[in-house]
Parts: structure tokens; C-alpha cells; sequence
């Protein structure tokens, strides 16, 4: 922890020395004080609803995945899994698995290549690593799945099978592999960029003399990222240059991370990952792609390493469990006097992961008096991590159920008490709102989801065998945007433009997306313009987690496009109609640059790079430090509505609508924002009714590695999902826009809740909302006929 606690303070000095001289030069409007982006809306690119460019290919099978680059003299690898929590590998007998046919190397921690402690990312920002656990360099066992061997062989087959004769020998230790055995071990208080308390008067004293409260456990289960592309990895080695195909959203980070791990230059290795098959916070650097890298070195041949679907779930950690405490004491006119949440998560002895649930109740609410807390119990488990909306997701899920518990003990529309309660600023910070309109959000939702018209007392509302019943949340996620974005710009004299950044294309419209911005800041159509982008040999140093990516390269385009336009007027010389005129007054427009207030000046790329002589112009820029989340308190935010039919008889329940209502500034593309909002409405629909992974708390062993027993929603399970939004640029943020990717998930599986109890009188604060936990609390649902 204190590891962790002097890199980030070093970080966030280095930040605030930057901070000045950035603040002094304003090179970009979003910062504090400056004017808004000057990201012109004359082309129409800027929130058209354009599919991806990487569509096509998709579709065609030609978009080739990390498991699909062919490699001549390709071994392929199967990996062995500890089957004890904690102990030793006391010995491994590799000698049947070695003389089974095809087979090329048995690797264990006795022959693996020696590799350099890597740190993990909170100890490092520059790494990729959840964790800072040693791959495969010494004889012990720190969590029930740990790979102890890879099999290399011709076919996957083959090594599947030698795999299967390898017989290890374990000494096991005392494991704590239970959440109630760890919490009596002591727990610590979470730090996440800093310690994840805030005390604002004495909380508990004023819920105590509060006229109304609730005081509520709510507790969520652990939850694993399935993303449809199990994790692979294709490598090779030529000397000591390292080429990786990987599946993964931190592309420049992994080449880092690898460069480090094996003592080389970061340009040693270079990182390819253009297509991945979704990634929710679960594609980074496990030990995989470290054991493939070390195994083709020793074996002097091109690797590929595919997880199975178990696979995964042993190697890529997921999202953590909490229990949590919810507490509001309010005045009987709604006022909230005291808001109290606190939770406990597991987390593993190796990585610094504390599932922030508290981060959404840092600002949705005002109070007079605020105790928020996150502690962690340390477990012998596969170190947990980031997914989709990490903390915030389960957090909000808590707060959010509280919030309709009071409303309904105040007898009170749960919008009504959620906007008498809006703070005027942040208020464990006191930071000004950079945009925030919630109150739009709800009532433009409130209006096209027909709220009105609902029964307010629950269980009135009958159909048939069906209970029908609608609920409602807000969605609050942190605005990020992470340091280190940078992109290249060039544009040709046949006026063809092509921007480079080393992001990464989940399948959420990356490319796409920039390439809108890039035509729109250029005047240029999209056709014209080229985006390069999956490869950690392009500028920039951003992973795509935390709904940031498209603001961090975003910046770094905007501030590269700024270098071309002083660099092209610079080159148009005294000759042009441009002469004379300041950076800030010329805008791309018709293929060239045009003055902004007079159009007419203008002249066009070919016009300048011709008279220059120059066949083209490339500028590369980094983005200007991220300070505007210093200044002014950023989210995405959303009302989430859902109505749910649940059956009287079996306690089945049925989502039959859904609307989310978004507030995240500036919507850049229209039909990939509605993707993003939907795909993440169904995970939270999952995360409310189905997703928990079953973890064996004698032995810290998943029991459902799969899909057919991890349950996630399917096609019938999802209603029609209705998505709007404000679409109110936010004057701080780059290109206006906040985060979509991640929103989603925050209020859904509250709302799912709250309809649940609008529709039966049940109250279950324990995800998932199963029937059986439906059919057993309380009383019977109504109209419920006993069991014979
Ligand atoms: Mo996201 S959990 O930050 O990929």
C-alpha cells in the first residue's frame, strides 16, 4: 500500500508542477478558464449516427483476432492450473507429457526464463498488470487456478492431451479463502487515488435523531467479465524483439509491461491488437501473455496461447464482492439530513483493488452530513480488477435501492426526493458542476417512459399470473481522462488525412469515432480520412478503461490538429488568402482552412502543399495534461426506468421495458452512443437478476468457469431497451462529451430492484434477484397460491 500511496503522490506532484505551466499557456480550450472547444458542428459528422468502420470486415470473418494470426512453426500452449489455494508445488513429474506425441517443451518455474518482478498498474502506472505477482518464477501458490506449467506442442490438441499427464504434487498451507474468515482477520480502509473515506459531520448522530431513515446490508456477489473472444495471445520472437498479438485494452501498456518483465527496451516490443472481442475491464496483462512470451523464447518458436472459457476464469480476475451499508436519515419533507454508505470488499494480498463503491455517493446527494467507507478483507484469490464501472456499479446499486426505500417510507415520488436532494455543488468537495442536468435527464425520461401512470402503493398491479410493477434509479460515472494520449496528423497534397494513436477497438466505435472528429476538425469528408490505431508503436500511452478513451485521444487529436493548422498557415505564407490570421481564427472547412468569421478566406490543403512544394505535412502532439477534474466535478449521468413482470406462482421475473434517460455532454455518434448504453443495460439487467460467480469458500475454487453456468442475459431475456439523452456539451470536457461506455451499468440493477418491490411488496438487497430469494422473503407474493 505505501508502495502504491509514494508512486501516486509522485505522480500527482509531477501533475500539479505540469499543472501551472499548462494552465499558463492554455494550449486547449477544455481547460479551466479558457474558451470552449472550438470543435466546429458545420459538417454534420459530430453526433451522426454512422456505423463502424470496422463493420464490414467483422462480418466478412476478414478482421483477424489475436488467436487467428498464422505463424509459421507455431507451437501452441496449454496451460495447468493449481487445483489448492496457498502451498507449495512440492514437485511435477513432466515426464509422460514430455514424451506424448507433438509435444515441444514442458515449462515449469524450474526451467521458466528468470523475469524482472513486474509492478503492478496502481504500484506503476505505466503497467498493465493487476497484480504484482511473480509468473512462473518460483514454487508457490497464491490463489486455486494459478498456471504451474505450460505445454507446448504442434497442435492444440496435443498439448491439451501431454497436458493431461502431468502430475504435480502439492503441500497446502492454511488458506483464508472465506469473506466472514477474512473480515475477522481485520480489515483495512481502500485506497484508490487516495483513501476511500470522507467524514462530514458526525453522520450516525444526526441519522439517529433523524424523523425518517432506513438503515439497510445490501450485498453483491462476485461477477466475471465474459467477453465473446476468450483472452489469446500469438507471439514471437526475432532476437530480442518480441511481436504480440494480443486481445487487449491497454496496448502500449502490455508492450511496457512485457518490455520490463524481460529486461528490454519498450521499442523491443511492439504490441498488435486491432480487434477485440469486448473487453468490460478484464483484458489486461495476466500472467498469459507472459507465459507465452517466455515459452516461445525458450522453445525458439512462435507461440499462440488461447484461453479456454475455464481458462479465463482462472487466469483473469473479475469484480470483487461487497456488502454494504446504506443509511439516510431524512426530514419528513424529504431533506436528507445524514447519508451514510460504507462497505467491506475482498481483495486479494497482491493488488490494490478495493471495489470503490462509494464513488458515485460522493456527489449525487446532497446532505448535511456524509460518512462514506470502503475497507477491504484480504482472501486467497485470484487478484480481482476492473468491470464495467468498477465500485460504482454494485455502489450505486445499494444507494440507489436506499434512496426508493425512503421514498416510499416518506410516501414520496422517488424522482421528487432524488431532485429535492440535487446539490448545488459536489458535496464532499465542494467543486463546482462542470454540466450536470439530472433533472432534464429525469424528466424528459419520466415523460417518454409514461412514470405518471404508475401504481404508487406496490403489488396493485395485476396481470394474469403476472405481478407488474416499474422502478426507477440514477447513474452516476466519474469523468476520466487518463495522461498520456498523444496522436499523429497527417494530411496530403491530394488532400487525404490520416490520424495514428495507439488506442484500442473493443468493438465500442474507436476508430470510427475519431475518425469523425479528425474529418470534422480537418473539413474534410470521412472517406478521406485514414485511422490508424491498435498497434503500441503509435503514439500515446492510454488503455481504454474508465470511459475515458475517447476524451484522452480525442485531446491529443484536437491538440495535434492545432500544431497542423500554425504549421499549414506558416506554409500558406503571404500568398495566401489566409495570410495574417491567428490559429485561433482559421478553422478546417471544404477540404483546406477558412477563416472562422469569413468564410471565404480559404484555401485548400492541395493549394498550400503545392505552392510549398510539400507532399504532405505530419505533426505529432501529446494531449495537454488532464486538469479539468480538478477544477469542476465531472460525470456521465443517467434516470435508469425499467417495469418487470414477476409471476405470483414461481417468482420469475421478467424485464418488459426499459428506458435510460443520459446526461454525458456531448454525443458524438449517435448509433454507436445508443450500442454503448444498451450493451451495458443488458449487463446490468444481468447483474440484477442472473451474473454471480460461484466461488468455493473451502477451497477458493470458481465452480461455474463457464458460460453454461455463469448465467448472462440472453436474447430473450432483454426487452426492448429505449436509450435518449441531453446531448448538453459539457464547455469543460474535450469535444464536449463525457464518458458513455460504463454508464450504463449504474442504475439499471437499482431500478430492476425497484420495480421488483413496485410490483410485489418484496424488498431483496441481495443480487442476484433470484425466484427462489423472491418465493422466500417475507410473506407470499399476492395471489400466490402455497405449494401443495
Ligand atoms: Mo473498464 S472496467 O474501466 O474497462
Amino acid at each position: 500500500m505505501s508502495v502504491f500511496r509514494n508512486a501516486k503522490a509522485k505522480a500527482q506532484d509531477a501533475l500539479f508542477a505540469a499543472a501551472k505551466t499548462a494552465i499558463a499557456a492554455a494550449p486547449e480550450s477544455w481547460l479551466p478558464g479558457a474558451r470552449p472547444d472550438p470543435l466546429i458542428h458545420q459538417h454534420g459528422l459530430i453526433g451522426a449516427s454512422i456505423s463502424r468502420l470496422d463493420g464490414p470486415l467483422k462480418v466478412q470473418g476478414a478482421a483477424r483476432f489475436a488467436a487467428e494470426i498464422p505463424l509459421e512453426g507455431m507451437l501452441y500452449a496449454a496451460v495447468l492450473f493449481s487445483t489448492i489455494p496457498k502451498g507449495r508445488l512440492v514437485s511435477i513429474d513432466i515426464s509422460a507429457a514430455q514424451a506424448a506425441p507433438g509435444v515441444a517443451l514442458v515449462m515449469t518455474h524450474l526451467n521458466a526464463p528468470r523475469l524482472k518482478p513486474l509492478p503492478s498498474f496502481m504500484q506503476d502506472l505505466r503497467s498493465a498488470a493487476q497484480d504484482d505477482v511473480p509468473v512462473l518464477q518460483d514454487d508457490l501458490i497464491r490463489w486455486n487456478g494459478q498456471p504451474v506449467a505450460v505445454v507446448l506442442a504442434e497442435t492444440q490438441e496435443q498439448a491439451n492431451y501431454a497436458k493431461s499427464l502431468l502430475q504435480p504434487m502439492y503441500e497446502a498451507l492454511p488458506a483464508v479463502t472465506s469473506f466472514a474468515a477474512a473480515r475477522v482477520g481485520g480489515v483495512e480502509l481502500g485506497n484508490m487515488m487516495g483513501p476511500l473515506k470522507d467524514v462530514i459531520h458526525d453522520a450516525e448522530q444526526l441519522l439517529a435523531a433523524a424523523p425518517v431513515k432506513v438503515d439497510e446490508i445490501y450485498s453483491t456477489p462476485r461477477h466475471n467479465h465474459n467477453a465473446l473472444e476468450p483472452h489469446a495471445v500469438t507471439v514471437v520472437w526475432n532476437g530480442d524483439e518480441l511481436m504480440v498479438h494480443d486481445a487487449t485494452q491497454k496496448i502500449a501498456h502490455t508492450a511496457w509491461s512485457l518490455a520490463y518483465a524481460f529486461n528490454l527496451k519498450e521499442k523491443q516490443v511492439r504490441v498488435l491488437s486491432p480487434y477485440v472481442g469486448g473487453g468490460f475491464g478484464g483484458k489486461g496483462l495476466w500472467q498469459h501473455q507472459l507465459l507465452a512470451a517466455a515459452a516461445a523464447r525458450l522453445a525458439r518458436r512462435p507461440v499462440r496461447l488461447a484461453l479456454s472459457r475455464e481458462g479465463v476464469y482462472r487466469v483473469v480476475g473479475g469484480r470483487t464482492l461487497t456488502e454494504q451499508r446504506v443509511a439516510i436519515g431524512a426530514q419528513t419533507d424529504g431533506h436528507f439530513d445524514a447519508l451514510i454508505h460504507t462497505g467491506v470488499a475482498a481483495m486479494t494480498p497482491h493488488n490494490n483493488m478495493p471495489e470503490p463503491c462509494i464513488l458515485g455517493t460522493r456527489s449525487l446527494y446532497a446532505a448535511r452530513a456524509f460518512r462514506l467507507e470502503v475497507n477491504v478483507a484480504r482472501i486467497d484469490m485470484l487478484a480481482n480488477t476492473f468491470m464495467r464501472a468498477p465500485g460504482e456499479a454494485v455502489g450505486n446499486f445499494a444507494l440507489e435501492c436506499g434512496i426508493d426505500e425512503l421514498a416510499n417510507r416518506l410516501g414520496m415520488d422517488p424522482i421528487e426526493l432524488r431532485l429535492l436532494n440535487e446539490p448545488e455543488k459536489e458535496p464532499t468537495t465542494g467543486l463546482p458542476f462542470s454540466s450536470r442536468h439530472m433533472e432534464k435527464a429525469f424528466r424528459d425520461g419520466a415523460e417518454r417512459f409514461g412514470w405518471s401512470r404508475r401504481h404508487v402503493t406496490p403489488a396493485q398491479h395485476r396481470e394474469g399470473e403476472w405481478l407488474v410493477g416499474v422502478g426507477v434509479a440514477a447513474g452516476t460515472y466519474s469523468y476520466a481522462r487518463m495522461p498520456g494520449a498523444a496522436a499523429r496528423l497527417t494530411v496530403t497534397r491530394e488532400g487525404q488525412a490520416t490520424v495514428e494513436f495507439a488506442g484500442q477497438e473493443m468493438g465500442v466505435g474507436t476508430a470510427t469515432v475519431q475518425a469523425q472528429v479528425t474529418a470534422e476538425r480537418l473539413g474534410l469528408p470521412m472517406s478521406k480520412v485514414t485511422v490508424k490505431y491498435g498497434d503500441s508503436t503509435l503514439p500515446g500511452r492510454v488503455m481504454a478503461v474508465g470511459s475515458q478513451q475517447t476524451a484522452a485521444f480525442g485531446a491529443a487529436i484536437a491538440a495535434a490538429h492545432q500544431k497542423l493548422v500554425k504549421r499549414l498557415i506558416r506554409l500558406a505564407g503571404n500568398d495566401s488568402p489566409l495570410a495574417g490570421l491567428a490559429y485561433d481564427k482559421v478553422c478546417g472547412l471544404g477540404s483546406g482552412l477558412a477563416n472562422i468569421d469569413d468564410p471565404t478566406r480559404h484555401e485548400t490543403y492541395e493549394a498550400i502543399l503545392s505552392r510549398a512544394k510539400q507532399e504532405k505535412l505530419t505533426v505529432e502532439a501529446a494531449a495537454p495534461l488532464p486538469l479539468e477534474f480538478m477544477h469542476w466535478s465531472m460525470h456521465s449521468y443517467s434516470a435508469m426506468f425499467c417495469e418487470v413482470h414477476v409471476n405470483a406462482l414461481t417468482g420469475e421475473v421478467r424485464v418488459t421495458r426499459c428506458l435510460g434517460s443520459f446526461d454525458c455532454g456531448r454525443i458524438l455518434n449517435a448509433k454507436t452512443a445508443a450500442s454503448q448504453f444498451r450493451g451495458a443495460i443488458i449487463m446490468g439487467l444481468g447483474m440484477a437478476l442472473m451474473e454471480e460467480t460461484q466461488f468455493d469458500e473451502r477451497n477458493g475454487r470458481i465452480m461455474n468457469p463457464s458460460l453454461s453456468e455463469y448465467l448472462v442475459p440472453v436474447h430473450l431475456d432483454v426487452p426492448e431497451i429505449d436509450v435518449m439523452w441531453t446531448d448538453i456539451p459539457d464547455p469543460r470536457a474535450p469535444m464536449g462529451a463525457h464518458g458513455i461506455g460504463e454508464i450504463g451499468m449504474t442504475g439499471t440493477a437499482a431500478a430492476v430492484a425497484n420495480a421488483i418491490y413496485n410490483a410485489t411488496g418484496k424488498r431483496i438487497r441481495d443480487l442476484p434477484i433470484t425466484l427462489d430469494k423472491l418465493l422466500i422473503a417475507g410473506k407470499a407474493l399476492p395471489g400466490e397460491t402455497p405449494a401443495v
